[in-house]
């Protein structure tokens, strides 16, 4: 359920016509949902309501301030994966001890900085890392929190550039290192191990493999039983997939009734590091039609988004829907949609059915709420889109396009 609907055959989110934010703000345009996103998020952080648990919310996914400021507001922790992203959750609000902080590359720095801010704990990812841990806490006459991510050679099914949890994938450590690892942690001095920690992929249409990752798991839970640690929390990651197109993937209620049985009566607090179930529907990308061009084998709708500000589709060959902001009628047929980009690998969607569009006239992208501004860059000195956040019929400009100016800033 989301709130952006054709209203006599205009698209609104919520009460505002997205055709009068392109008047305003120009082209192109990433535009959310509150109603929307508040929706996601209960929905996502009720199904887990029978046991303690924490929701924190992968800022990777869509890290604007005030996304992350709403989210806080709802109760959300959050979960990072640099010191940047540690500094956008604090200036958002969130307390440090909702914090969890997950990655293969923490740099010494990075681990300081989590460490002033005291946060909820670091989910460790290999033996030098927390070798590198322990050193700078004892520095900073610190202890501090760790889990172990747990790679439990599970296969997702989901694209291989964004699953996790395989032996083959650089994250986590197998099952046998994390017995080392939680021997090891226990022996040093600034370390204090807490919790269990695994992702497994991302966009994950069933919950078979997020309950054989928890089997494996609990499992593992047993074997740490005799080792004398005060393990607190379980965090299973993120991963929860959306519908782009024909996909149906569990809804929170059933993932959550799934996991919360399997973790019935044990002692645990569980963590949840949802992003794109909690974002992904809530956000578009309005594109203006620039041109359209008929060659003897394609028809293309050239428009002025490009892979710089949705990368997925290139990088993934992900679908995202497409459709008219103004719906008009006309005939439909086949065409590729593509960028102003100097690459052929720059479109939104290609051998797409889409209604006869024209110069001038507008387009949504779905779907693009998680992974769509952040992931965006500045390729072929292209500013970044502004963003635009809608409550009811307000709608606030959460961030700036960028300008000229700022793309050169830093240059010297
Ligand atoms: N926790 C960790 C440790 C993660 O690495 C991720 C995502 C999440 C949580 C959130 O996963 P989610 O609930 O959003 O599936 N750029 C790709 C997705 C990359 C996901 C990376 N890690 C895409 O556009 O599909």
């Amino acid at each position: 359920m989301h709130h952006f609907q054709h209203k006599n055959g205009s698209l609104f989110v919520e009460d505002v016509s997205v055709r009068d934010l392109a008047k305003q703000h120009g082209t192109p345009l990433y535009v959310y949902s509150t109603a929307t996103l508040k929706r996601h998020f209960e929905a996502f952080d009720s199904a887990f309501q029978s046991m303690p648990h924490l929701t924190c919310y992968s800022v990777k996914a869509n890290s604007n301030l005030a996304i992350l400021r709403l989210l806080a507001g709802m109760g959300a922790g959050m979960d990072i994966v640099s010191g940047g992203e540690l500094y956008r959750a604090l200036l958002a609000g969130v307390p440090a001890d909702k914090i969890v902080y997950s990655g293969v590359g923490k740099k010494p720095e990075e681990i300081r900085q989590a460490l002033t801010a005291g946060i909820l704990m670091f989910n460790v990812e290999s033996m030098q890392e927390l070798i590198r841990i322990n050193d700078v806490a004892r520095d900073m006459g610190k202890v501090a929190k760790v889990s172990f991510r747990i790679n439990p050679d599970v296969d997702p099914q989901t694209h291989p550039y964004i699953s996790t949890g395989m032996k083959k994938n650089k994250f986590g450590l197998n099952i046998e290192l994390s017995l080392e690892a939680y021997s090891l942690a226990r022996d040093l001095p600034a370390i204090e191990p807490v919790g269990m920690d695994c992702h497994i992929g991302s966009q994950l249409t069933s919950i078979a493999p997020f309950m054989e990752a928890l089997d494996k798991l609990l499992a593992f839970y047993e074997k740490l039983k005799g080792m004398n640690l005060d393990i607190q929390y379980l965090d299973l990651g993120g991963g929860l997939g959306i519908p782009y197109s024909e996909e149906e993937p569990p809804h929170p209620t059933e993932f959550g009734a799934a996991v919360t049985s399997a973790l019935k009566g044990l002692p645990l607090k569980l963590i949840l590091e949802p992003g794109r179930v909690i974002v992904g529907n809530a956000g578009i990308l309005v594109a203006e039609v620039l041109y359209t061009k008929q060659t003897p084998s394609k028809n293309f709708v050239i428009v002025d988004a490009a892979m710089n500000d949705l990368v997925r589709p290139s990088l993934y060959g992900s679908f995202h829907r497409i459709e008219e902001v103004q719906q008009s009628g006309r005939a439909v047929g086949d065409v590729d949609v593509v960028g102003p980009i100097c690459e052929s690998g720059d479109f939104l969607a290609k051998d797409r059915q889409l209604a006869e569009v024209r110069q001038g006239e507008l387009l949504a992208v779905y779907s693009a709420g998680a992974y769509g501004f952040t992931m965006s860059s500045n390729y072929n000195t292209r500013p970044r889109a502004a963003e635009i956040l809608v409550d009811g019929d307000k709608a606030t400009v959460i961030r700036r396009r960028e300008t000229y100016e700022n793309l050169v800033a830093n240059e010297i």
